[in-house]
């Protein structure tokens, strides 16, 4: 079984123990402010190889570079004006900017699954120490097993992954909850390649022009490794109910009651207030809730799906999806 420290409260040995994982080629679970992350060496092939060993994917994806400065970052990014800006204003944050590989950047080609470009992240907390103390990038999927709901706590990485890695830093629940908004600059224009914990609309203004949606089509080619059905909890996932069916666990949002949820496994509000927020930072772990019950589907009452409710609602679609 992996060991859990607790950053906080042994900083030094939690930050020893990483390096000492890290430079063995192994992978790390790694608090950051959105999911908690599987962190290897971004330049080493083998170390990138036992990121998807240990996570079961079945493929090989682009993972997300991540960095702890703008040294580093430009070490293997070539930066556009416009992701520069936008570095400069939400790192270190929830946004992940896609750019063009540096020529001199180190980052191996198992981590980038063989693109001239690269995801780059900037993790606030106790990520960025470990990363500064390490000096390279570490490339770093959610640490879950592939396709299931991503950990935003070290309870949840222990129970899923703890067996098969040597070490869980535990930073507590992530703030966030929801993973990075990722966006690319191309001839100019900002995309936006996944909606996430940085609202689209901070992005826009701050980089003065709209972001162009990924159309259906073109999304699976810009952000290969966002399969349609993802997020997935075991049991099935019907969205927008108004009323709730027996047996099934109802995860509901802004202190309205459903008819019918008297019958339910469990009843979950993500957010009593109605605050975006607070359901973001709550999403997960109260799928994971709602999965243990061992009803056969949860149903979600609508949400809005303004500002961070945009990535929420993606989130909760690739649950539905068909698997
Ligand atoms: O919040 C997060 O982003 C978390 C934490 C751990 O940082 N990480 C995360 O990683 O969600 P992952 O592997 O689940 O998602 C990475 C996404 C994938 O959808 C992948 O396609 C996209 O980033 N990506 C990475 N590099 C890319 C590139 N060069 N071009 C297009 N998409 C890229
Ligand atoms: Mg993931």
């Amino acid at each position: 079984m992996a060991d859990i420290i607790e950053t906080t409260r042994d900083r030094e040995r939690a930050l020893e123990r990483a390096i000492a994982v890290l430079c063995a080629g192994r992978p790390i679970a790694l608090p950051t402010e959105t999911v908690y992350g599987l962190a290897a060496d971004a330049t080493r092939g083998d170390a990138i190889a036992s990121i998807y060993e240990v996570k079961g994917r079945p493929r090989f994806n682009p993972l997300i570079s991540h960095v702890c400065d703008m040294e580093m970052a430009e070490r293997h990014g070539a930066f556009d004006p416009v992701s520069l800006r936008l570095a400069e204003a939400f790192w270190p944050g929830p946004l992940t900017l896609v750019v063009a590989r540096a020529p001199g950047s180190a980052v191996h080609a198992l981590a980038t699954a063989g693109l001239d470009t690269l995801g780059l992240r900037m993790p606030a907390g106790f990520a960025r120490e470990v990363i500064a103390a390490f000096g390279q990038p570490l490339a770093a999927p959610s640490a879950n097993t592939s396709g299931r709901i991503s950990p935003t706590t070290a309870a949840h990485v222990a129970d899923d992954l703890g067996a098969a890695i040597d070490l869980i830093l535990d930073a507590g629940p992530a703030g966030i909850g929801l993973e990075s908004t990722i966006v690319k600059v191309e001839a100019g224009r900002l995309r936006l390649l996944r909606p996430g914990g940085l609202e689209a609309g901070e992005i826009e203004a701050v980089a003065g022009q709209p972001l162009l949606r990924p159309d259906a089509a073109g999304a699976a080619v810009e952000a290969p490794g966002m399969l349609a059905s993802h997020y997935a909890p075991g049991a099935a996932v019907r969205l927008d109910a108004t009323d709730v069916r027996p047996g099934e666990a109802l995860i509901r949002f802004g202190g309205t009651a459903l008819p019918g949820e008297d019958k339910a496994a469990i009843v979950l509000d993500l957010s009593p207030s109605g605050n975006l927020r607070e359901a973001a930072a709550r999403l997960f772990s109260y799928m994971k809730q709602a999965d243990a019950t061992g009803a056969r589907t949860i149903a979600f009452s609508p949400m809005p799906t303004e500002g961070l409710g945009e990535a929420i609602r993606d989130r909760l679609e690739r649950a539905a999806a068909p698997r």
